[in-house]
């Protein structure tokens, strides 16, 4: 028996819905974006704890098994006596101040139920009237970009990788979650940039406020 000529197009039509698939499959599939960076000396001297000016640093960071923990409450003091901002506790690393360049910043954060209202990661520095280029904040439960969009609707209490590229040059974000792309968005100008992460209250403050992270790296393209 011979090959009808509706079998041959009925084998073409498969192989064409097989690398639809796959193909997709590719596209779905999670990258490293940490691909051809540089991750740099990351230690106490690049980094310093900012907290409520008034508790011990004790009292809000600890650092335990490689985790980082920063908790604050909304009705702590700003991290300056002269500070105008609301209450913080943040891992700053200003020891990699840039103005330029492709840099990264990637960890294993951390939110527990009930944490809301707070911004748990930024990019700091840009143009006025704006005071950063990127704010990661955690509301009702959502990661968002800012107040929206939703970046990860469900996060609390489970691990996730948090990767920020920022390309200064062409003045461009991207936030990836678990090595997903979630949002690419244009950057704020601004001098001088470095990257924070812990709690930082923002509107609609629950009490208690807290985010964990492990795995902390500073990243530049090579
Ligand atoms: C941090 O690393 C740098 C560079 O390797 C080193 O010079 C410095 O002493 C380290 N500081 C601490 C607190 O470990
Ligand atoms: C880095 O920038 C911060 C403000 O974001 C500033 O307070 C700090 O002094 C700068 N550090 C260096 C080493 O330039
Ligand atoms: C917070 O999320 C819960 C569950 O998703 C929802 O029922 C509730 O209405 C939300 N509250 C606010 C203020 O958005
Ligand atoms: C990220 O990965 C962790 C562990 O693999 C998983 O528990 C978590 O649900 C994931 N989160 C998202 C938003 O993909
Ligand atoms: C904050 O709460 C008010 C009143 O409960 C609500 O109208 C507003 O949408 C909330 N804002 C955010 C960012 O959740």
């Amino acid at each position: 028996m011979g090959y009808s000529s509706f079998d041959a197009l009925a084998f073409f039509f498969l192989v064409f819905l097989i690398n639809l698939i796959s193909n997709q499959a590719l596209a779905w599939r999670p990258v490293d974006p940490t691909k051809g960076f540089i991750s740099l000396t990351l230690n106490r001297s690049y980094y310093h704890i900012q907290r409520p000016y008034d508790v011990p640093e004790e009292q809000r960071y600890s650092f335990v098994n490689g985790v980082h923990k920063c908790w604050v409450y909304s009705t702590d003091k700003p991290h300056t006596l002269t500070s105008q901002t609301k209450p913080r506790t943040e891992i700053a690393i200003q020891g990699y101040n840039y103005s330029s360049g492709v840099w990264q910043f990637e960890g294993y954060g951390y939110v527990p139920y009930g944490t809301s209202g707070v911004c748990i990661m930024q990019v700091f520095g840009a143009s006025a009237p704006h005071a950063t280029t990127l704010m990661v904040r955690v509301y009702n439960g959502s990661l968002m970009y800012y107040k929206g969009p939703v970046l990860v609707p469900d996060i609390y209490d489970k691990w996730f990788r948090l990767n920020v590229i920022h390309d200064v040059d062409a003045a461009k974000v991207k936030v990836y979650i678990n090595g997903t792309l979630k949002i690419e968005v244009d950057g704020r100008g601004g001098t001088s940039h470095a990257f924070k992460c812990g709690v930082y209250a923002q509107d609609n403050d629950s009490y208690y406020m807290e985010s964990r992270w492990k795995g902390i790296k500073v990243l530049k393209k090579i």
